[in-house]
């Protein structure tokens, strides 16, 4: 029987925690503080979880140096949807923003019932059917299923998938296209990526060029999931309108998603347009907890948030800071790419073993995805390989079932 310290755990997401952070939370979970009642016990709406809150959205902001301007919410989802549920809530709010935003353009000053208002609606609702667009660069099977969740909810004549890397590498993601053959909407509601493929092991290379906010700071909206590679590298935040992640990889249990958005898409700058013009418009009308400015005014408290959760998660970010203070998270990056680089490198050494899966140039330094080769069959190969890994405490290496072939998550 295995212990903790016989297992390097590689797998993606639930991903391994640091061992002091679960025994401390497995006390906290009988006796919080030494108030007699656990944590998972305690109220949502009690001084002591505000407390939990605050603090792991300070530590958070501390890490990544998020601005002032941006708000962090905690929000929920259920089984598999932790990060759907971000797909379906970045287009029922970036696209209420945009028609907010043309609503103020056509409207005016004018108030009042929109069916009072019919050749000002029309003039809106031909603005929506001629303009509106969602952008995707679809550059693995997450971003994929995100844009197929946009498409589900707005229907295909708003979705424009501005790049699909399976079109320039033979049907296959590995590669991220260049950026001269993107296709980007003028006045997309958003564009939408996901910085690091978890699945396919490809990671945007750093911040795409052709999104950079102009000399006035304005430039497109951007969205991106960046839940298995949020805390391994620094983020140009301000260069996103909102970033999302799933605690379950880099940050802490499963159960809990991180939004961080620009305080300019909430009020009072902009309030979600009523539920009425978004019925004459025909845009789906979003689910009360997935709107963020509902989140936000309830500091992530709309409802019953697990405050467990949010608890692991700020002892995991306090551990960074303390483990990294004063270089936060530049130094995980480091230690990020060290590791990547050794794996890799290992990897490389054995061409006729192994082969790793996406392009050079776009390769996640988070999630490795390789072949193993050796003898021309692939199958025994892979099946001898994980036999071995395991046998020598190194589990987690099975690719994702869409994919096959072995995949690391190799940060901790
Ligand atoms: C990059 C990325 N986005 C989204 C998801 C979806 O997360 P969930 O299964 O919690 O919906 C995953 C899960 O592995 C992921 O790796």
């Amino acid at each position: 029987m295995p212990s903790r310290s016989d297992i390097t755990h590689f797998g993606a997401g639930p991903a391994s925690l640091p061992t002091d952070v679960l025994e401390e939370a497995a006390k906290a979970l009988l006796d919080y503080n030494a108030t007699g009642l656990g944590i998972a016990e305690h109220s949502h709406r009690s001084p002591l979880a505000a407390d939990i809150i605050n603090q792991a959205k300070a530590d958070l902001a501390t890490c990544l140096d998020i601005p002032d301007d941006y708000e962090i919410l905690f929000m929920q989802g259920g089984g598999t949807v932790y990060d759907s549920g971000q797909f379906s809530a970045a287009v029922y709010n970036f696209v209420g923003a945009w028609v907010a935003r043309k609503h103020k353009e056509v409207f005016g000053d004018t108030q009042g019932d929109p069916a009072d208002h019919p050749e000002l609606i029309q003039q809106l609702k031909q603005a929506v059917d001629n303009d509106l667009r969602i952008d995707y660069l679809v550059t693995g099977s997450w971003s994929q299923k995100a844009s197929a969740e946009g498409e589900r909810l707005l229907g295909s004549k708003h979705i424009n998938i501005a790049a699909d890397a399976r079109k320039t590498n033979g049907g296959k993601f590995g590669t991220i296209p260049d950026e001269s053959n993107w296709k980007l909407s003028k006045d997309a509601a958003f564009v939408y990526f996901c910085d690091n493929e978890t699945v396919d092991g490809v990671e945007f290379p750093g911040f795409p060029k052709s999104l950079e906010p102009g000399p006035d700071g304005n430039g497109p909206v951007v969205v991106a999931d960046m839940s298995s590679n949020i805390l391994t590298r620094k983020i140009p935040v301000r260069k996103f309108s909102a970033i999302f992640f799933g605690a379950q990889k880099n940050l802490g249990l499963t159960g809990v998603t991180v939004v961080v958005i620009r305080k300019s898409f909430l009020p009072p700058i902009i309030s979600q347009p009523s539920v009425a013009l978004m019925r004459h418009l025909a845009l789906p009308i979003p689910p009360v907890i997935f709107q963020y400015e509902t989140i936000a005014k309830n500091n992530s408290l709309y409802n019953t948030l697990s405050i467990f959760d949010v608890y692991v998660a700020g002892r995991v970010l306090k551990k960074l800071l303390q483990t990294y203070n004063p270089n936060k998270v530049e130094a995980q990056q480091a230690v990020t790419d060290k590791k990547a680089q050794l794996i890799y490198d290992a990897i490389e050494a054995f061409p006729e073993v192994y082969k790793i899966i996406p392009n050079a140039a776009v390769r996640s330094r988070v999630n490795i995805c390789f072949r193993v080769t050796k003898g021309g069959e692939v199958d025994a190969a892979e099946k001898a390989f994980l036999q071995e890994s395991t046998a020598q405490g190194l589990t987690g290496l099975k690719g994702h079932r869409s994919l096959g072939g072995m995949h690391s998550q190799n940060v901790s």
